[in-house]
């Protein structure tokens, strides 16, 4: 079951009554629905989770004990030797370069701890960076998975996220050759992620006529699809000339199928689909079950359809925009008021149906998964209708890594 129908809501206010908002609040059968369903369109291929987008231990662990999950890619290195250090994962891909150079010494410094953690990589200038910390001799060989830029270009546009410099097979074939030379390191992998096609919605309205917008980001996702259909295949086989790979991860929760269909991938990546914030609302193929949301109180009725709860304004990293803001879901009909938006203190809203009353919870979602987390120091799991306890996020373990 899921919180989605209205009649959730109401079930989830019953059982969060005696909650102080903020509360955050995890649907556990629609978060094991949504693992359900990644682990079906990922097609038989591992999925790596991105713990950016659930930031809470026990998740973690809960998902990765299914069958279909393996491994982590960890968003910074401390969060990876976190993560080992507890016995969360013993296989932690670091998504992004790291440059801290507490961090590196740490990983140098624990043969067990650079067993499990592999750097990602996408520049000679990050090993020089390492070796300037730790040189070659006085440490274990560091595990390294080389990035690809997976971004579509279009004339002078850059369609995706600015990343790694590496995009043709020559660049990654010289790039695997120059890290396969270099004393202290070992190539295990590699990372193609399409940012362009997994994070951007194709869907913003239901009913039968598509937006012109619409259009053209389904165009441009499968121009970019052709193009990394050979592209990056070329890329990591280039790579393969040089070094025996463990994996090739690419993708993320809102490409799946297509990252897959392309045979070079050995597994995928995948996180928000967990959560199912509301940026994800927004796609053809699928659908997750909004499964993490947070509550907020009325506090006060400036007039006869407006409410103000408290709080309200955590808003979504990314280029800045109304999607950003937290979605309120419930009671329905509420609408932000465009001159305040989410406030940092409190949130007026038009009520269009019902009007909550003072002392009531109203639902919101998160824009994104794991930025939730941030905000809460727990989660607490509803489960066949009641509260069946909480679960600290990283910040409620008093870990804050971005
Ligand atoms: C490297 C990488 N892989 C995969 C993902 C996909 O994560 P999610 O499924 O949470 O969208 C991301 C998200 O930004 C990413 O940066």
């Amino acid at each position: 079951m899921s919180i989605e129908a209205d009649d959730r809501w109401a079930m989830l206010s019953r059982a969060a009554a005696h909650l102080d908002a903020p509360a955050a609040v995890l649907d556990l059968d629609a978060f094991d629905a949504n693992a359900e369903d990644l682990v079906a369109r990922a097609d038989g291929l591992p999925i790596r989770v991105a713990s950016k987008s659930v930031r809470c231990r026990e998740m973690l662990r809960r998902v990765l004990a299914r069958p279909g999950f393996s491994g982590v890619l960890a968003y910074t290195l401390g969060e990876a030797i976190w993560l080992v250090r507890t016995g969360t994962c013993d296989d932690v891909v670091v998504g992004y370069p790291t440059a801290e150079p507490g961090a590196l010494a740490q990983l140098c410094r624990d043969p067990q701890l650079a067993g499990a953690v592999t750097l990602m990589i996408d520049s000679p200038e990050q090993l020089d960076l390492v070796d300037a910390v730790v040189p070659p001799h006085r440490r274990p060989d560091l595990r390294v998975s080389l990035d690809l830029d997976c971004s579509l270009r279009l004339g002078p546009a850059v369609l995706g996220a600015r990343r790694s410099p590496v995009r043709t097979p020559e660049q990654a074939e010289a790039a695997a050759e120059h890290i396969v030379a270099r004393p202290g390191f070992r190539l295990v992998g590699v990372m193609g992620y399409e940012a362009q096609i997994a994070g951007v919605a194709d869907r913003r309205r239901t009913g039968p006529a598509a937006r012109p917008g619409e259009l053209i980001v389904r165009g441009m996702k499968a121009l970019s699809v052709r193009d990394l259909r050979t592209r990056r295949p070329a890329m990591v086989e280039a790579v393969r000339r040089r070094a025996d790979l463990e994996f090739v991860n690419g993708g993320g929760t809102g490409s799946l199928e297509s990252t897959g269909a392309g045979g070079e991938c050995t597994e995928l990546a995948a996180g928000s689909g967990l959560y199912g914030s509301h940026l994800f609302d927004g796609y053809r193929g699928f659908r997750p079950r909004p499964a993490a949301a947070f509550c907020l109180r009325v506090v006060r009725r400036p007039a006869h359809d407006v409410v103000t709860v408290q709080g309200g304004g955590w808003i979504a990293s990314g280029a800045v925009g109304s999607d950003r803001q937290p979605l309120p879901v419930s009671p329905p009909g509420m609408r932000l008021m465009p001159a305040e938006g989410a406030g940092e203190v409190q949130t007026p809203l038009r009520c269009t149906a019902e009007v909550p009353r003072i002392g009531d919870l109203t639902w919101w979602r998160h824009a994104k998964a794991g930025e939730l987390c941030e905000h809460v120091d727990e989660l607490h799991l509803f489960h066949d209708g009641r509260l069946v306890g909480a679960v600290p996020t990283y910040r409620g373990e008093s870990q804050v890594f971005l």
